[in-house]
């Protein structure tokens, strides 16, 4: 189902691009004659991960009868320039390139750019060069992760054996795996969970928390496979020798890659003392979900590259209509900043390898054997309900329900159901009550809300569960008439509370005058915290804080940067802004910056890590907090399957299980009715704020 939206997403990209760009008019039906535009550069034949960017390339050119030619670099720097330049010389106006070595494509990059042709980054990021549009990626660093998160989670004592292997010191990513896994198994190295027995540098450096880019580099160039097999098996054989049969036994093995996983894995397999280990992997390979089932590879870190693919094409397609692809995230090459949009991934090993590969359609099932012999996936059963699912944002193009939208769809790749995202322009109770009215009539297995207004959208809530479609509400909440529950990101009393003492820690130990700059004067959310933060005020350690202002930006940037601009001249006085909104407090930071105001007026409230990070950096908002949108998302959707399978019926005690956010309890409270809790909510300042890319 998955797939089929979005193959259809890309043709009719292309469809529609090539209607703007043919010479001879607008034609519904592209051929595959209409000019060469757009050129793919791949780095190698030889992993299947590559193949497997071809293929879902070439299907969804294909599928839109539009031309692309894709180029294999081989492995090697040179030919991928002449690559380059052959796509150069065709006329293509936007290149999609994959750089085998990421510092010697620039050069390459650079040549395109002269020839005015638009360099996508595609994957692996260009380094050390300006001449880079953009960058389509997955979350590297969480990639990283979830391998060390696997790795920890399997460990049970204290001294377990674990060699670590990297990726190619040429490849960018590399990097950012390494990183990734280190940051969760740094603290349980430092604790004797793991001892590390193949890295003398690793070992020097076991009690850094975080490393350096040249620390990394020491490591890595310790334990690199360079992405190549027969590396990455001489090395685990090398290591395999080197090592005592003490240092052997029940093993944990950071292995980067698919590819390397199985090589690293057969070596140690194929070792009388090793008597278990458990190896991580990426890209889900079709012969690696094989290993898994098998049980010869423990997991891998599904990468959705149908995802990827069309992402890059829809840049390739804006910038060929003349516009700007959109952008999430960015992320330093060494030269600039490249605009971004990561997307998420999903761990699988054999508990779920089931729902996440198969049933979703990445792989189909015939190219396994054994799938049969598994026992039962702990990811919920498929949906009884056959259509897609809605997640409802307070509006769109907002990076904070965009986050959610990413756990979301990490939660349906999970569950192998559809969940669209959608939501009106603006963020405007009518507006939405006409986008969820269109919504009901088609019958969608479920709705999961971030309500404009909580009384208005009462009877709509009420007619979709007449319809017998299940409503959650995440973020901020209809009431309880017309919900079945809410996901509630943090107790409220927390959040006002949070807000008013990272204030007082900024207006410091004199207090002075504090205003708060909110979204829309109607927005439940921001009403119920601002009524906490009022409470709070009247505690006497807060008695030097001064209340003088609340104004409303309208969750828009252009208002919100005006406001807090009307309060520096009305309120010269003014130490604090609080803003409990992720537009609010990005457009007052701004709006300090800009007056040069940074150490007199200090903003905090409720931000996005990204939005935020060069005001936390330049001291314009110092502290913020927050929880994490994409698991608010991510429970939503285990909450409307949850219901819409019948697994509960949205009554108080009854418990269901959000995949690794583990098991939520519905509770009854008097001032929200029917909810779970996500979490605490969490301080993002100078010190964390890098660990975090969203
Ligand atoms: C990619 C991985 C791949 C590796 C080796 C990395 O840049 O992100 O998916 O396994 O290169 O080709």
């Amino acid at each position: 189902m998955k797939h089929n939206r979005s193959i259809w997403l890309v043709i009719s990209m292309l469809v529609l691009a090539s209607m703007l760009l043919s010479a001879c008019g607008p034609s519904a039906t592209p051929t595959a004659t209409a000019a060469l535009k757009v050129g793919v550069i791949l780095p190698t034949k030889n992993e299947p991960r590559w193949i497997q960017d071809e293929t879902r390339f070439k299907d969804a050119f294909t599928q839109a009868g539009y031309d692309v030619q894709i180029l294999f670099s081989d492995g090697d720097s040179a030919k991928e320039k002449a690559n380059v330049e052959s796509l150069i010389s065709q006329g293509v106006k936007v290149i999609i390139f994959t750089p085998q070595d990421g510092t010697a494509a620039a050069a390459a990059a650079q040549e395109a750019r002269d020839a005015g042709v638009k360099v996508i980054s595609y994957d692996r990021l260009i380094r050390d060069t300006a001449a880079v549009d953009y960058y389509v990626t997955f979350d590297s660093v969480a990639v990283g992760e979830a391998q060390g998160q696997y790795l920890v989670d399997k460990a049970t004592g204290t001294g377990n054996p674990l060699y670590l292997y990297a990726g190619a010191a040429t490849d960018n990513n590399a990097f950012l795996f390494f990183e990734g896994a280190w940051n969760v198994l740094q603290p349980k190295i430092a604790d004797g969970t793991f001892v590390i027995k193949n890295s003398s540098e690793a070992v020097g450096l076991q009690d850094k928390a975080t490393l350096t880019r040249d620390e990394m580099s020491q490591i890595i160039g310790q334990v690199t496979t360079d992405w190549k097999f027969d590396v990455a098996k001489n090395l685990a054989e090398a290591n395999l020798t080197a090592a005592p049969a003490a240092d052997k036994g029940d093993v944990f093995i950071l292995a980067p890659n698919d590819g390397t996983a199985r090589a690293i894995a057969d070596s140690f397999a194929a070792d009388g003392d090793v008597t278990s280990y458990v190896v991580t992997g990426q890209d889900a390979e079709e012969p690696s979900v094989q290993y898994i089932i098998d049980g010869k590879q423990s997991m891998t870190v599904l990468k959705d590259v149908r995802t990827l693919v069309s992402d890059a094409i829809a840049a390739a397609v804006a910038y060929l209509e003349g516009g700007t692809p959109e952008k999430t995230a960015t992320y330093n090459n060494g030269a600039i900043d490249v605009p971004a949009k990561p997307s998420v991934v999903v761990t699988v090993d054999q508990s779920n390898v089931q729902a996440a590969v198969i049933d979703s359609g990445y792989w189909p099932a015939a190219d396994f054997t054994g799938l049969d012999t598994l026992g039962a996936p702990t990811a919920a059963p498929a949906a009884a309900c056959e259509g897609d699912y809605v997640l409802v944002p307070k509006n769109l193009g907002n990076p904070y329900f965009d986050t959610g939208n990413n756990g979301a769809q990490e939660a349906a790749t999970e569950l192998g159901i559809t969940v669209l995202y959608q939501g009106s322009a603006t963020a405007d109770a009518t507006e939405q009550i006409t986008l969820l009215n269109s919504l009901i009539a088609q019958s969608p297995c479920g709705l999961a809300i971030s309500a404009n207004d909580a009384d208005a959208l009462v009877p709509t809530g009420q007619a979709a569960m007449e319809a017998g479609i299940p409503v959650v509400t995440w973020d901020s909440a209809i009431a309880p008439d017309g919900r079945n529950f809410h996901i509630n990101q943090a107790v409220l009393q927390d959040i006002g509370a949070i807000q008013i003492k990272m204030a007082s820690d900024l207006a410091g130990p004199d207090g002075g005058d504090i205003a708060i700059l909110s979204a829309t004067s109607t927005a439940p959310n921001q009403n119920a915290w601002i009524e906490v933060m009022k409470q709070e005020l009247t505690k006497p350690e807060y008695a030097n804080l001064k209340l003088v202002e609340t104004v409303y930006g309208d969750d828009d940037d252009t208002k919100s940067y005006n406001e807090a601009q009307a309060l520096f001249t009305k309120y010269p006085n003014l130490k604090v802004i609080i803003a409990p909104t992720t537009v609010g407090i990005a457009a007052s930071a701004r709006a300090v910056t800009d007056a040069d105001l940074i150490g007199k007026v200090s903003v905090t409230g409720l931000g996005t890590p990204n939005q935020m990070r060069e005001y936390v950096k330049n001291g314009a908002a110092p502290q913020f907090a927050l929880w994490n949108p994409a698991d608010l998302g991510y429970l939503a959707v285990y909450a409307m399957h949850a219901l819409a399978t019948g697994e509960i019926k949205g009554e108080a005690g009854e418990t269901f299980t959000a995949g690794r956010l583990g098991e939520y309890t519905i509770q009854d409270d008097p001032d929200l009715g029917l909810n779970v809790l996500l979490g605490l909510p969490f301080i993002y300042n100078a010190d964390n704020i890098d660990d975090f890319n969203w």
